[in-house]
């Protein structure tokens, strides 16, 4: 997959793992690596799908209507990017923590809804239900932060409460944050994301 890898001043730190919102790149998130941890490595990766030029990481049918085999595919190959890339950066394949937008947000939420072990914690901005219907795998011990607006025409407040409800049966732990705002990403959300941050590290 297209991205950027860049080595951080602390190896310890967790790899952070940034993934854009539709029609964004691999350039978009890098601010939001700075503000949450400066000292990190982070891996910025490009969505292998195109919606009408606008690069995403898995198609859907229509405005929040996925498609499930395809979200289950990419979802496969973007976990094991990641196996590959821990081999190649030589960083711990066992401390990545997933900060996504939108669309983003909802590839790191499926990597949670998959795999046991994909991620060690999750900054997801804005993100959707990935999927219904499915057990999850053991998520004891994995930390998730949630923002989410009030006013979000593109994911209402109860699907933002049915995820945490959802990941919370899988035992992982937690938060939302809320911002009276839409679908856009804030700085106070971003802020909010790095004090949680900092207290999970
Ligand atoms: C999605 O398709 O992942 C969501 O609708 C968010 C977005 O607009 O990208």
């Amino acid at each position: 997959m297209k991205h950027i890898y860049q080595k951080g001043a602390d190896s310890t730190r967790p790899t952070l793992l940034l993934l854009h919102g539709t029609g964004g790149n691999e350039h978009d998130l890098i601010p939001l690596a700075e503000m949450i941890d400066r000292n990190a490595s982070y891996l910025s990766v490009r969505g292998n799908v195109l919606e009408y030029g606008m690069p995403r990481f898995f198609k859907r049918l229509a405005e929040g209507v996925f498609d499930i085999e395809d979200l289950i595919a990419r979802t496969k190959e973007l976990n094991e990017f990641l196996d590959d890339a821990a081999k190649e950066y030589e960083f711990d394949r066992n401390n990545i923590v997933a900060i996504g937008y939108s669309n983003g947000a909802n590839i790191a939420g499926s990597l949670l809804f998959h795999y046991e072990n994909a991620l060690k914690a999750a900054i997801l901005h804005h993100p959707m239900v990935p999927r219904r219907g499915i057990a999850l795998p053991n998520l004891s011990g994995k930390n998730v932060f949630i923002t989410a607006g009030t006013n979000d025409p593109i994911c209402p407040s109860e699907e933002s409460e049915e995820l945490k409800a959802l990941l919370e049966k899988a035992n992982a732990t937690v938060e939302i944050h809320w911002e009276n705002h839409g679908h856009q990403l804030t700085r106070s959300e971003v802020e909010a994301a790095a004090s949680w941050y900092q207290k999970l590290v």
